[in-house]
Order: structure tokens, then C-alpha cells, then sequence
């Protein structure tokens, strides 16, 4: 494919250079512009206060592609709702793993912390004690060795249907209330039945209290209802807030999906900003060697009109935003903060 001839209008000197620069070594490289401008967002973002750059595509944009349409019809002023946890040192985790830690990155060539300063950049060291943790993807390996890892799972899972399920009443009233095959029933006489290939989040509201929340004590989802949802509905997975499936000693449910190779997602949050049917959900999982847990980003994206979430274009995307605060990490200790 021919690159497109752009042409950077420039107001600002210091990017101008910089970038007229970079147009030039693309052109004779052949790489992508983009691609050279994403991989220098500091410099951008530093001048992004002096400067402001309009890209403006001289050739044929004509788009025959019917996602592209969509896009601009659809998904460029749908709401989009982030569904994950931060991670983050101290936060929830199974009682038999370990605290995961971050500290900065280390020079090894000179034994010292990178920093500003001296390197340009800094970097994070994290040591992270599990592969099960926030909000996940649980691949099926984590039960069954014959079965995938997250390296494994496939690049389809990254675009569904999204369903919720709203037990969020029964369980405040139960703490340890396990979703029925009638819940799932009495959602379909309502909403239809829930469609194949799907993704089903069970809304529990047990994130809402993150990080106070109890690992112990949980919002559950019975055997015989992830059994219907796979068997009798044919979801591509399930998902739900809290780190585990279910209460039992065995992990009942949990160990029958994943041993049957279905995935699953756990410590999902922000259900109670969903409806119950017309969203899609965006799956990004990292892609470890052999894991069998996934960190994802999950992110559901909603009708335009409704009334959560984020259009695109009504927040700083590119250039990201210039913050009042220099990130640092001495204030806090165990991570960089703003503050
Ligand atoms: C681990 O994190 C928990 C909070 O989730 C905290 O209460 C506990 O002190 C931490 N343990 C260690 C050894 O840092
Ligand atoms: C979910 O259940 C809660 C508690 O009963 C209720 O307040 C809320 O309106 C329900 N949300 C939806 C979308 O059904
Ligand atoms: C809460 O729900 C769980 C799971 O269905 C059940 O085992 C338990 O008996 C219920 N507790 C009460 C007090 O109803």
C-alpha cells in the first residue's frame, strides 16, 4: 500500500523541526509516519502546549470498507466504558499469592535507578508474584495443561457482544449468593435469549468497594449455570467482579470451564454503569509465553446516546495531556503518584 502524502501544518518551531525531520528519514525508509510519531510521545506531548499539529491527508481517503463506515456512523461517538482495575501494589489478591511490587527500573550499566535527569527516561520494574490477578482472562492452562495458554487464545476474542446479568439485589441481600440458571431465564423473558458467541458479565456490584472488598466471601456463579451458558447457549466466555468463580474448596465451577477449555474473565468492574444488552466488549490481553492468567483491559462500548462513558475526540487522545504534576515516585513509595 502507498503511504499517504502528508503534509504537517506546523505552529511552533521546536516540533516543527523535529517532525519535518522524521517526514523525511519516512519517506526514504519507507516506514510508516504514524508509526514514527507514536514512537516519540514525550517529545510531542512536551510540545504539544506551543505546538498543535494538523495532519492533513492529501490523497484518496475513500474508504469501500463497510467497518470503516461503521466506525464513522457508529463506534466514533459510541460511549466507551473502561471495565478494569488498576493495578496496583497492595490491591486484592487471592490469599495464596503474594503482594506484587513495583519499583524503578535499574540501569545495569550503572547499577542506579534510570531517571530524567541522567537517561532521558525512566522505567518500572514490577515483580509480580502471579499471573491470577485483577482483572483477568483466566486462560484454560491455568487448570488443564492440554488446553491454551494466553498466549494461546485467539486474536477473535478481542470484539463481542456484551451481556449483563444483574444479580447485584439478591446479593445484597446474600453476600455469598450464587447465580441461577432462573437468573438467566428470567433475563431472556425479559431481553431474548442471550445471543451465540457472546460474552456474559454477571453484575454483582462486589467491585464497587474495591479495595475493601472481601476475597473470602463473594458473589458466586453456580457449576450448572456456566454449564448452560456454554452448553445450552453457547457464550464465548463469562465474566464476573470478584477473583474467583465460586466459594467451593474444589473451585467447582472454575475448574469445570477451564478443564473443559472455556475462558473466563474475573475482577471485571464498573458493571453497574452498563445496560443490560447493546453494548460490545473490547478484550486487550497481553501475550506471555506459556501464562495462564492474563492482566487484560477490558472496555465495553456503548450506544451514543447512552449516558456513561467516553466519546472519542471529547478527551486529549493525541497528544495525550500535559499534566499539572510531574509523575513521582518518592511521595509514595511503592509506585510513581501525581500528587
Ligand atoms: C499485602 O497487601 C495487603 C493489602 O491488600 C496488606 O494489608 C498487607 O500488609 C500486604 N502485605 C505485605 C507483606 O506487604
Ligand atoms: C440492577 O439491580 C439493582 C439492584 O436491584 C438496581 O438498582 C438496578 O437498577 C439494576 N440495574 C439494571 C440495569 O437492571
Ligand atoms: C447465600 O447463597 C449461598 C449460595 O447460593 C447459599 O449457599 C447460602 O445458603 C445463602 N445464604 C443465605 C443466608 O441464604
Amino acid at each position: 500500500m502507498r503511504l499517504p502524502t502528508a503534509t504537517v501544518v506546523l505552529l511552533g518551531s521546536l516540533l516543527a523541526t523535529a517532525l519535518a525531520e522524521e517526514a523525511i528519514q519516512d519517506s526514504s525508509s519507507g516506514g510508516g509516519q504514524a508509526q514514527t510519531l507514536h514512537a516519540k510521545p514525550l517529545r510531542i506531548s512536551r510540545a504539544a502546549h506551543i505546538a498543535r499539529a494538523a495532519v492533513t491527508d492529501h490523497g484518496k481517503t475513500a474508504s469501500p470498507s463497510k467497518l470503516w463506515s461503521t466506525y464513522d456512523s457508529v463506534l466514533s461517538t459510541a460511549k466507551y466504558i473502561d471495565l478494569t482495575h488498576t493495578i496496583e501494589p497492595n490491591m486484592p489478591i487471592w490469599r495464596g499469592f503474594g503482594n506484587i511490587t513495583f519499583s524503578p527500573a535499574v540501569n545495569k550499566l550503572t547499577g542506579k535507578p534510570f531517571t530524567y535527569a541522567e537517561n532521558m527516561f525512566v522505567a518500572t520494574a514490577y515483580q509480580l508474584t502471579t499471573d491470577q490477578m485483577g482483572t483477568q482472562l483466566d486462560a484454560p492452562a491455568h487448570f488443564n495443561p492440554y488446553f491454551a495458554s494466553s498466549d494461546e487464545i485467539p486474536a477473535t476474542f478481542a470484539l463481542r457482544k456484551l451481556v449483563v446479568i444483574n444479580v447485584s439485589d439478591k446479593v445484597a441481600k446474600n453476600s455469598s449468593y450464587a447465580m441461577t440458571v432462573a437468573d438467566v431465564l428470567e433475563w431472556e423473558a425479559e431481553h431474548g435469549q442471550i445471543p451465540r458467541r457472546s460474552v456474559v458479565f454477571v453484575r454483582s456490584d462486589w467491585s464497587r468497594k474495591w479495595p475493601h472488598v472481601n476475597t473470602d466471601v463473594f458473589p458466586q456463579v453456580l457449576l450448572e449455570t456456566v454449564q448452560f451458558l456454554h452448553l445450552e447457549r453457547d457464550i464465548l466466555f463469562h465474566g464476573h467482579e470478584p477473583l474467583d468463580t465460586d466459594m467451593s474448596p474444589d473451585f467447582a465451577s472454575e475448574a469445570w470451564l477451564l478443564s473443559h477449555g472455556y475462558a473466563q474473565a474475573e475482577g471485571v468492574t464498573n458493571l453497574h454503569l452498563l445496560p443490560p444488552v447493546g453494548c460490545l466488549l473490547s478484550t486487550g490481553f497481553p501475550k506471555f509465553l506459556g501464562g495462564v492468567g492474563s492482566y487484560v483491559r477490558y472496555v465495553a462500548v456503548c450506544d451514543p446516546h447512552w449516558p456513561h462513558g467516553v466519546q472519542p475526540g471529547t478527551t486529549p487522545e493525541a497528544p495525550l495531556p500535559e499534566y499539572a504534576n510531574a509523575l513521582d515516585w518518592s511521595k509514595h513509595g511503592g509506585h510513581r503518584d501525581r500528587i
